[in-house]
């Protein structure tokens, strides 16, 4: 019955024959990096009539011209006022004792390892080092050095440093691309980028031409993105004898990655720091007169129905855990309680203790402690703004103009991202509510108090029940470590972490690493497009492979969207995913959008979902909240249809100039909706470039057809679908792999006595004590018929219990009359387009 999965295939396979050409050439000139040979490029339209050789001759003669036009720049820096101000600076700096041992390691050796402390110059300097010797060797503009960040935020500013280090703007020498921007010129030859980014060139170009040195960032934290890499990068090595790898480490443990790469050497930078010193949760009560009260605090939470679940197992576990915690704080020898208190514990949130506690350790440090600016490791982006919110006002903070409140998160914005590293006025204290990208990747001098929840957000993967997760959970010890490191940069430093001791010893070593607790579809759709072999094969050559159940479900789920054939090969709509910069499942709804041209209202809510919901909750005012929410749903079901309402009221506020009070109106983030917007803008271009939109006017023919669009974030979100059956007094949601599932408080179905679908389709379902959709949009069988994508071979059995209307709804004449209806008219539409 999915004729319609075959159109649609068949018109991708149409069109990307189409225009293969421009297909590459508009993903290359996005990713390319290259500078160097793309510039002999274009300087060859020049002398395009001379002989290949004589070609040949004049392009080295212009490599070399350039080479001295670099190092006459560099050396005129060098002895420039600042630039010697600036070189003394970077003198100082630990890394730079090891400069020629680094340089001499890396000429002789095609992979080495380098390690060192948080803040010793690994990323501003190394890369510089590097490039600096090329431009003293009059090889500089031969060279393309390529260094990774898993964050973007690090990627921007590194850059931006590294540039002033060079008495130069970023986009000269030095540039940056991270996803959404990116700022490089044909000069550029030294290139900080996201981990993303690289995999995105490898697509295009698979054998890194032209680029001399990579150096991936940052392993320790073993991402998946990086962990990927060094399997393409292995593979490449043979490939590419001139091709150097430096890979770098915050942490000791570079055995593990130097056996990886055959024994691939090894160089530790010594550093320096101050020490720091260590409070735990019971030093903090005694030392600040905080009573610790965790269960009152919870109410904090008000009618959350997520946090009412919480608390009510809290309340069971109450006795249990009061036991553990007073005990353990009260003995000496906590070491007994460690696995004991780590199991009662683990819904002992200090996030949920409530921000009292953090509010309490910053009052007390402002009042009583001496200058220095004071960072806080949080969980997300949510608590940090809350948090801000609450903060800005305290009394006990003290004088609000002496204190300078800032977050820092993967996603704010680049202004405010300068405010963090600068020095404040003096008497100012600076206090940066950060997520654990502050960790390793960026370096705030002057912290002096470090203060530490304990936890991170973290996604982890039940792969037996293919559910993926994202909860605050325990750091790593090696984690704690660096969180308190980050006290010590200038002068001796304080760590406050908010957990007791015993919970700290029984944290785990490291982090798992991201490839084992992550689904791997997107993973498994690069390794197909990059034409890595067989799927499975691949992932067992990662530095610790993933589980065959987790591997097997990621296959399973591309076959069922129609990204892989049954002999796993990419499919046109796979390869079409592939080059989309977003998840397969929003990538799919934006190929749908362009097919079904309904294209504008598609954009914003793929954007919203992949940065994020721009409806604020703030927790005092959480009804307000959500009646100006539901104003924009007009009972029509769907929170991804709300989205597009408020975001489409926004455009035309922004047009009248009034925007912000449009936002500040209906508890909208203009901030998030402002992202929104520019991620679309890239949607569209990519969509153009790839030629499968032609015109605004046109792809937005149906852009009004609320079914249509319905329809398409069935296509997208298929399989994420859940059974409705409105009881008398609630309405009873399953999925197939978790049974009952509840919808969480800020949907606007969560608010209903009544669902009239069947189905309800979401995009994010998560873990707590039950599972939880945070969106949904109801939609018909006849959709989910139509557009819910192919049932796979294995999946048959579980797919028609699940879709337990399909057999009947084809014995059913008039229904099945219905679906054929609909498809001729949408075979006529896509034969049409
Ligand atoms: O990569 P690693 O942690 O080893 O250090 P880095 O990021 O290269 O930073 C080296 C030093 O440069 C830091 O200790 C800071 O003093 C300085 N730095 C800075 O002043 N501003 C930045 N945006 C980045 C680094
Ligand atoms: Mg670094």
């Amino acid at each position: 019955p999915f004729g319609l999965q075959r159109l649609v295939d068949s018109h991708l396979r149409e069109h990307l024959s189409k225009k293969p050409v421009k297909n590459e050439n508009a993903a290359h000139d996005a990713f390319s990096t290259s500078t160097s040979g793309r510039s002999i490029l274009t300087d060859r339209g020049f002398y395009e009539h001379e002989e290949p050789s004589t070609q040949s001759i004049i392009a080295e003669g212009i490599v070399r011209r350039r080479s001295l036009e670099m190092r006459n720049k560099q050396q005129y820096w060098h002895e420039s006022m600042e630039g010697q101000k600036m070189q003394e600076f970077r003198r100082s700096l630990p890394s730079f004792k090891e400069r020629d041992a680094l340089l001499n390691l890396i000429s002789r050796n095609q992979v080495v390892v380098v390690s060192g402390e948080t803040g010793c110059g690994k990323t501003t300097q190394l890369p510089q080092y590097i490039l600096e010797s090329e431009i003293e060797a009059v090889r500089g503009a031969a060279c393309s050095i390529i260094c990774t960040q898993p964050r973007r935020i690090s990627a921007m500013s590194v850059s931006e440093r590294v540039a002033a280090e060079r008495g130069e703007k970023i986009g000269e020498s030095v540039g940056y691309k991270v996803r959404l921007e990116g700022m490089k010129g044909r000069d550029t030859r030294l290139l900080f980028c996201t981990t993303g980014i690289l995999l995105r060139r490898l697509l295009v170009d698979r054998n890194l031409k032209g680029v001399t040195h990579v150096i991936v960032d940052e392993i320790h934290e073993r991402g998946m993105n990086e962990d990927f890499l060094l399997i393409v990068l292995k593979d490449l090595l043979p490939r590419r004898p001139e091709l150097r790898l430096i890979l770098m480490s915050a942490t000791l443990n570079a055995e593990l990655f130097s056996s990886y790469f055959d024994g691939a050497p090894t160089i530790h930078i010594p550093g320096f720091t101050h020490p720091v010193r260590s409070h735990f949760l019971e030093n903090i009560l005694e030392k600040t007169g905080y009573r610790l009260t965790p269960y009152n605090q919870i109410d904090n939470y008000g009618q959350d129905k997520m946090w009412k679940m919480q608390k009510q197992t809290l309340r069971k576990r109450k006795t249990q855990i009061a036991s553990v915690v007073e005990e353990a704080l009260m003995t000496a020898d906590y070491r007994d309680y460690g696995p004991r208190a780590r199991e009662s514990l683990s819904c002992w949130n200090p996030d949920s203790i409530g921000f009292n506690l953090i509010e309490h350790v910053l009052c007390h440090i402002s009042r009583n402690e001496r200058p220095g600016a004071v960072l806080v490791f949080m969980t997300g982006w949510d608590d940090i703004n809350t948090l801000k919110d609450q903060l800005q006002a305290h009394p006990l903070l003290g004088d609000p103009s002496k204190v300078l409140l800032l977050a820092c998160h993967g996603s704010m914005a680049s202004a405010e991202q300068k405010l963090i590293f600068d020095k404040p006025e003096d008497g100012v204290r600076k206090i940066v509510l950060a997520t654990n990208m502050a960790e390793t990747s960026i370096t705030i001098n002057d912290v002096v108090f470090v203060v530490d929840c304990g936890k991170a957000k973290e996604t982890s993967y039940d792969a037996l029940n293919n559910t993926p997760c994202l909860l605050p959970s325990w750091i790593s010890k090696a984690s704690a470590r660096q969180r308190r490191g980050r006290a010590g940069r200038v002068q001796p430093g304080e760590c406050y972490h908010l957990y007791p001791r015993c919970v700290h010893d029984a944290f785990a070593d490291y982090q798992l690493p991201e490839l084992l607790r992550t689904p791997l579809q997107s993973l498994c759709l690069q390794i197909k497009s990059l034409q890595l072999g067989s799927i499975s094969d691949f992932l067992s050559k990662a530095l610790q492979s993933p589980e065959p159940l987790s591997v097997q479900n990621a296959i399973d789920y591309l076959k069922m969207i129609g990204a892989l054939d049954e002999n796993e090969n990419l499919t046109v709509l796979g390869h079409n995913l592939s080059m989309l910069p977003v998840e397969p499942k929003l990538g799919k709804m934006l190929i749908f959008g362009s097919i079904f041209n309904c294209l504008d209202p598609i954009m914003t809510i793929v954007a919203g979902l992949s940065v994020r919901d721009p409806f604020l909750m703030p927790f005092d005012k959480k009804d307000l909240a959500e009646s100006a929410k539901a104003q924009f749903s007009a009972r029509d079901f769907s929170d991804h249809l709300a989205l597009v309402r408020a975001f489409e009221g926004w455009k035309n506020a922004e047009r009248e100039q009034n925007g912000y009070e449009y936002c500040w109106r209906n508890f909208l983030s203009a901030q998030t909706l402002k992202a929104i917007d520019s991620l679309k803008k890239q949607f569209f271009h990519l969509l153009k470039d790839s030629g499968l939109v032609e015109n605004v006017e046109r792809c937005n023919t149906w852009s009004r057809d609320e079914h249509l669009i319905r329809a398409v974030i069935c296509a997208g979100l298929f399989p994420g679908i859940c059974s409705v059956v409105n009881k008398e007094k609630s309405i009873s949601l399953k999925t197939m792999e978790d049974g009952s599932v509840l919808l969480h408080s800020n949907s606007v179905n969560a608010q209903e006595a009544r669902i009239p679908f069947p189905w309800l389709l979401f995009n994010e379902k998560i873990k707590v004590n039950s599972v939880f959709l945070r969106d949904s949009t109801g939609v018909s069988d006849s959709v989910v018929l139509l557009f819910g994508g192919k049932v796979s071979r294995g999946g048959l059995d579980g797919h028609m219990k699940m879709l337990g209307g399909y057999l009947e709804f084809f014995m059913n004449p008039e229904l099945a009359g219905t679906y054929h209806c609909i498809k001729r008219e949408l075979d006529e539409l896509i034969q049409k387009k």
